[in-house]
Order: structure tokens, then C-alpha cells, then sequence
């Protein structure tokens, strides 16, 4: 049987960095830098131009980690992608990333599937690339998370608990099959459906009849707490301390590794103070966790893999390094992996 290994990296962030204070002075929203850093760690966002959608900022992430992985998009037999903030309700932007990337010109028309498990996207597909890879039904995949919170956020007092806290970008990885003993060692997931009302985003519901509430011209009338996310942030807060932690050492354990023998540790960027408490319960030192939330607050599935491309880039993630990674998101879901990279 190959081990799947991730053979190469990539990031995207939109160009306009958001600060709190341009959050307070162009939305009017009643919050402050202060509120924000302190609650959160996050100083800044990006937003994406209108016009561009999340298979947009995948395709650079996706183009530098072909190119860092030494393939061309036609290797791929596999399309993955992560995200919360599709393009459509269908299809999927799997399909439009694959089109981003030239495959029908070329000829090639691999498979391409959305994932939507949220922050946990990210994990849920290294899972499956990596279940493929193994199983010797593909030897590259192109693996995405890919986010645009921008357009679907309540930038007003009433959704500054949610809006001030996401941002948009995209991470991208190749994973392949290779006979070197060396990466993707495990790979855990979990789900607890007890809580989907506590992180959620109800803007359609097909239980209803029509599924949107129409007016007598047959418009679709969606009323803001439908159409913007909901959260309850101390549960989900809370809830993602216990998992996560959880998480890791169930994967420390099955591995029969301490989290000593871990080099690195990459956590889902939702808060900084999560991150901190997770290590603190785990007992893990912070200079092993490597954060961006500062710059970009959440970026639900696309914050591992950004994480991951600017550690290689800024040198800090090297061959031979043990890392682990770390997600917790709506639904409730979770996931945790080890690779040795
Ligand atoms: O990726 C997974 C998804 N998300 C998460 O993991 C987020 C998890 N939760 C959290 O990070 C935190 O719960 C938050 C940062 C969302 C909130 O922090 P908190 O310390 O739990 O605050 P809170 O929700 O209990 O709210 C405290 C107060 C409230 O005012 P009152 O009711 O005490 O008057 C909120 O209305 O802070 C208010 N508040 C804000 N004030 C200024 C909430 N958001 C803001 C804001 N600026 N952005």
C-alpha cells in the first residue's frame, strides 16, 4: 500500500487587508480594535473584490502547490475543495476551480467534489485524499479550502459577534502516493450533530414550502437572521477547546507518540484564545503552534492549508519535521491529523 504524502503547498489572499478600525469607521459597527484583539487575537481581515468568487482565490493557491509539488493540473486525478462560502448552491466549486485550471481545454476531466464540513473541511479532505491515495484509486489530488466570508456577512452592531470575526482566503496542498516511509500517518474525524443549530447559516430550508418565504410576486424574502450565519460563541467556544484537545491526543495516542515527539502544531485559526487554551489543557508550549488569525482572522476550511504554505515558504515548516493539525467547526465536526513531512 503507497503512503500519501503531501507533495506541495500554496496560499491566496485577497490584496485588501481590513483592519478593526476600518470595520468600526466604514460599517458603523459598535465595537472596537480593542474588543476584538483582546476576545479574539484578530487585527485584520481580508476582503475579495465583488465579481471574483472562492474557485478564484483557489486557483493561485492551487497553481503554487502544483508547481511546488513538480506537477501539471493534468496529473491530477482527483479535485477536492473545501469551503462554507460556495459560489452557488450547485454546482460545486470544485467544478469551477477544475475549469479555472484549463482541464476541459486540455482534455481532462477528473473528478471534482465539495466538501462541506466547515472549519473541519480542511481534515475531512486530507482524510479522504488520503483514504484514495492509499486505496491506489489516485495518485495526485489537489486538496483546497477556499472561503469568501466577505460577501455574506452582517456588517452591522447586530452581526458584529459573527462579522468581525472571518475573512476570505484560500489554501491549497497536492497530496500523492509515494513508497518513502514518511507522510500522512493518521488521520481522525468526528461529528456531533446535537449543535447544528448553535453555528449555522439556515438562508435556505428545504423543509419550508417554498423553501425561502416568497412575496406575492414570487420573490424570495430572506430575513436577516436566515441570511446571515448564527453563532453561539461561548458553546461553540467552549465545545472547541474539549474537542480539539480531545482531538490531539486521541491522535498522539493512536500514533503511540507524546506530543513532545510533535515539532509543529497547526490549529484551525477561529480564536486566538482557543489555540492558547488548547495548548495550555494539552500541555503543548506555544512557540510549537504556528498562527495567522492576527492577519486574517477565520478562514474556516482555508486555515490550515494557508498555515501550512506560509511555514514552508517563511522556512519554518522543513522536511522531516512530525506536525500536527487541528480543526473544530459547525455541525459540530472535528478532525486532527499527523503527518511526518
Ligand atoms: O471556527 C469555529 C467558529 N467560531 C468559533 O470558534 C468562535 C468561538 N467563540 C468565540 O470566539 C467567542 O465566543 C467570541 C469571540 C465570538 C465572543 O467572545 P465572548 O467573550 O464569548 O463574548 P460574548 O459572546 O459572551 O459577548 C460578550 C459581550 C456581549 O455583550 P453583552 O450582552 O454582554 O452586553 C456581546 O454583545 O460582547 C458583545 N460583543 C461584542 N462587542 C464588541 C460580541 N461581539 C462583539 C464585538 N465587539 N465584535
Amino acid at each position: 500500500m503507497p503512503n500519501a504524502i503531501i507533495t506541495g503547498t500554496g496560499g491566496h489572499v485577497p490584496e485588501e487587508v481590513v483592519t478593526n478600525d476600518d470595520l468600526v469607521k466604514r460599517f458603523d459597527i459598535e465595537t472596537s480594535n480593542e474588543w476584538i484583539v483582546k476576545r479574539t487575537g484578530i487585527e485584520a481581515r481580508r476582503f475579495t473584490p465583488e465579481g471574483l468568487g472562492p474557485a478564484d482565490l483557489a486557483l493561485p493557491a492551487s497553481q503554487q502547490a502544483l508547481e511546488a509539488a513538480g506537477i501539471e493540473a493534468t496529473d491530477l486525478d482527483m479535485i477536492l475543495f473545501a469551503t462554507l462560502s460556495p459560489e452557488y448552491a450547485f454546482p460545486g466549486s470544485g467544478c469551477l476551480l477544475m475549469e479555472k485550471l484549463g482541464l476541459p481545454d486540455a482534455g481532462h476531466f477528473p473528478p471534482a467534489m465539495d466538501i462541506r464540513n466547515q472549519c473541519s473541511g480542511f481534515l475531512y479532505g486530507l482524510g479522504t485524499a488520503s483514504a484514495m491515495v492509499q486505496s491506489g484509486a489516485c495518485k495526485n489530488i489537489l486538496l483546497v479550502g477556499a472561503e469568501l466570508h466577505s460577501g455574506a456577512l452582517d456588517y452591522t452592531t447586530r452581526g458584529r459577534t459573527v462579522a468581525t470575526l472571518f475573512g476570505d482566503g484560500a489554501g491549497a496542498v497536492v497530496v500523492s502516493a509515494t513508497e518513502e516511509d514518511r507522510g500522512i500517518r493518521g488521520w481522525w474525524l468526528g461529528s456531533d450533530g446535537r449543535y447544528t443549530d448553535v453555528l449555522c447559516q439556515k438562508i435556505w430550508q428545504m423543509r419550508r414550502r417554498p423553501f425561502l418565504p416568497v412575496n406575492e410576486e414570487g420573490w424570495g424574502l430572506v430575513a436577516p437572521e436566515d441570511m446571515y450565519a448564527h453563532m453561539d460563541g461561548r458553546q461553540v467556544f467552549r465545545h472547541a477547546v474539549e474537542r480539539m484537545s480531545g482531538a490531539l491526543v486521541q491522535a498522539c495516542q493512536e500514533q503511540e507518540i507524546t506530543t513532545e515527539d510533535i515539532d509543529l502544531f497547526f490549529f484551525h485559526q477561529a480564536n486566538l484564545r482557543i489555540n492558547q487554551h488548547v495548548a495550555k489543557t494539552v500541555g503543548i508550549p506555544l512557540e510549537k503552534t504556528v498562527n495567522n488569525i492576527q492577519k486574517y482572522g477565520n478562514t474556516t476550511a482555508a486555515t490550515i492549508p494557508l498555515l501550512l504554505a506560509e511555514a514552508e515558504r517563511d522556512g519554518r515548516l522543513k522536511r522531516g519535521m512530525k506536525v500536527a493539525m487541528v480543526a473544530f467547526g459547525s455541525g459540530f465536526t472535528w478532525g486532527s491529523a499527523i503527518v511526518d513531512w
